[in-house]
Parts: structure tokens; C-alpha cells; sequence
């Protein structure tokens, strides 16, 4: 077994890796690009802190495998502000007060924001069922569906 080069797509940028074929988008992320974004929580696809978009679907990075990315366009946390504007979800989410110790916030927006983009006014429930797979031990649930609906209602 030895190493692969892949490339992958990561926030609309071009970036080669060196990967084991045993080796997950989330350590790649992690330990080779410094993309911290993404939190190693479980490890085993339960928690989602992990969750990143690909090809706008969210997906556990711990349990992708990254040679099997190339060409496919990753998104990570790091990608959704435009510079140092936030994005809209994540603006409603400083505005609501939804963060807590942030661990699980990546996944959270991450999720939120394939959400937002396929149902710009996501409804209470429509958000609850969005972020079914992303926990939270802060249990703050009710700040972040909050969040969520405000950025739906602030969209156009
Ligand atoms: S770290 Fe991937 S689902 Fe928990
Ligand atoms: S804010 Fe702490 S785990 Fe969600």
C-alpha cells in the first residue's frame, strides 16, 4: 500500500495531497492542509462536528475516504464567508448568541448552509430535520434552530 497524490477541490481552490488509501478527508484536512475547521469529535460518523459539504451534500470527512475525492468540490467551514464578510447563516448565528464552546458549529453552519441553499425559508421543523445527524453537548439546539430560521428569514 503506498501513498497517492489526489487532487482535491477544497473552497473553489485546487489542492494536492499526498493520501494512504486508508487515509480520511478529515485527517487530510486536518493534518496536511491545516483546514481546522472541521472538528474531530467521534470519529465514526455519530456527532457530525466533522460535517463538511461535497458537491454541496453534507458528508462525515471521517468517514470519507480521500483518495475517493478527487475532482469533487469540497466545502469546509473555512470556505463559506466571502473574505471577512460572514456568510448570512453565519451571521444569525453571532446575532442569536447560538455558539457555545463552537465545537459542534462547523458541522452545524455546514449543514445550515446546504439547507439555506436548497430552501432559502427553512421552517422550525425543516431546520430541525436538517440538523438531525449534528450534536451538540452544549444542548444549545434552541439558539442554533433559531439561527437557522433567522437566516432564512433574511434571505430574499
Ligand atoms: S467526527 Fe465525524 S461524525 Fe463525529
Ligand atoms: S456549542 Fe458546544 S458542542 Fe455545540
Amino acid at each position: 500500500m503506498s501513498e497517492q497524490l489526489v487532487s482535491l477541490s477544497i473552497n473553489g481552490r485546487a489542492r494536492p495531497v499526498r493520501a494512504m488509501p486508508f487515509h480520511t478527508l478529515l485527517e487530510v484536512l486536518r493534518d496536511q492542509l491545516q483546514l481546522t475547521g472541521a472538528k474531530r469529535g467521534c470519529n465514526q460518523g455519530i456527532c457530525g462536528a466533522c460535517t463538511v459539504q461535497v458537491d454541496g451534500q453534507p458528508m462525515r470527512a471521517c468517514l470519507s475516504l480521500a483518495v475517493n475525492l478527487a475532482d469533487r468540490e469540497i466545502t469546509t467551514v473555512e470556505g463559506l464567508a466571502a473574505g471577512r464578510t460572514l456568510s448570512a447563516m453565519q451571521q444569525a448565528f453571532v446575532e442569536c448568541g447560538a455558539v457555545q464552546c463552537g465545537f459542534c458549529i462547523s458541522g452545524m453552519l455546514i449543514s445550515a448552509s446546504a439547507l439555506l441553499r436548497d430552501n432559502p425559508h427553512p421552517s422550525e421543523d425543516d431546520a430541525r430535520q436538517a440538523l438531525v445527524g449534528n450534536l451538540c453537548r452544549c444542548s444549545g439546539y434552541a439558539k442554533i434552530i433559531e439561527a437557522v430560521c433567522r437566516a432564512g428569514e433574511a434571505a430574499p
